[in-house]
């Protein structure tokens, strides 16, 4: 764990209708709502969005979107755009999730737009970069994180990067129940951190943080939380039920005084 405040983003996908979301959030809240050790991010689908915000007005926790388009307005059936995020007071977006690329055909032109229109809007983008199965099989997880990871930043300016967030998820791994192991996680961390430095120096490297994402669960959260480039986790199954996720941030929390 690296020394800026550790990061907990519950990735709901299309689960949880508004009236579930609250009931969720609240709960989440009401747990670890003034723990500010740890930014927690909820994000809930669209539809839940501005009942998520209210639920957590006046705590710690913020309210991220699971995507957004990129262009500002306009004949996109479908879509929202980040304006319209930041209007519901949202302040996150995960971009680039290996299931917009995979089951809805994003490729890291697309996404690197969203990138850029998020941090135009204030918005801080959680982009997600991972290998599929074969890809590690092969041997060219390195070279599949690479191109994501600077494809997907280009154009973002220096001074805006600390705003971004970085999300490994190796997609072997999303929904699977295998984790990588902590070596393994902390091997493609520490490669990612190093192209951080080669594209934006090292001091503002050291203050993005990167998260891991796949099967991230109470029980493997500290080993893997301990290592020195994992910032966080992006987390999928076990942030639909309040006590595991809660159990996660305090994770998340213990891996600081260690
Ligand atoms: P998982 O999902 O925790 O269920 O593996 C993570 C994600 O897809 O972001």
């Amino acid at each position: 764990m690296s020394l800026h405040t550790p990061l907990i983003a519950g990735n709901w996908k299309m689960n949880k209708t508004a009236t579930e979301g609250v009931e969720l959030a609240q709960a989440v809240a009401a747990a670890v709502g003034i723990e500010s050790a740890v930014q927690v991010v909820l994000c809930p689908p669209f539809t839940a969005l501005a009942a998520a915000v209210a639920a957590v007005e006046g705590t710690h926790l913020s309210i991220g979107a699971q995507n957004m388009h990129d262009k500002t307005n306009g004949a996109f059936t479908g879509e929202v755009s980040a304006a319209m995020l930041r209007d519901l007071h949202v302040t996150y977006v995960i971009l680039g999730h290996s299931e917009r690329r995979s089951l809805f055909g994003e490729d890291d032109a697309f996404i690197n737009r969203k990138v850029n229109a998020a941090l135009a809007a204030s918005l801080k983008p959680i982009l997600c970069v991972g290998e599929l199965l074969a890809e590690r099989e092969a041997g060219t997880t390195n070279a599949v994180v690479k191109r994501q990871l600077e494809l997907g930043l280009a154009g973002v300016p220096a001074a805006k990067a600390e705003q971004v967030i970085i999300a490994y998820e190796p997609v072997w791994a999303i929904g699977t129940g295998k984790t990588a192991t902590p070596a393994m996680a902390q091997e493609v961390h520490a490669f990612i951190r190093s192209l951080l430095v080669a594209q934006f120096g090292a001091e503002t490297a050291a203050r993005v943080r990167i998260l891991y994402g796949g099967s991230m669960k109470p029980d493997n959260a500290d080993a893997l939380l301990a290592e020195h480039d994992i910032d966080g986790g992006l987390i999928g199954g076990a942030a639909l039920e309040a006590k595991g996720f809660v159990d996660l941030v305090r994770s998340a929390a213990r891996s600081l005084s260690r």
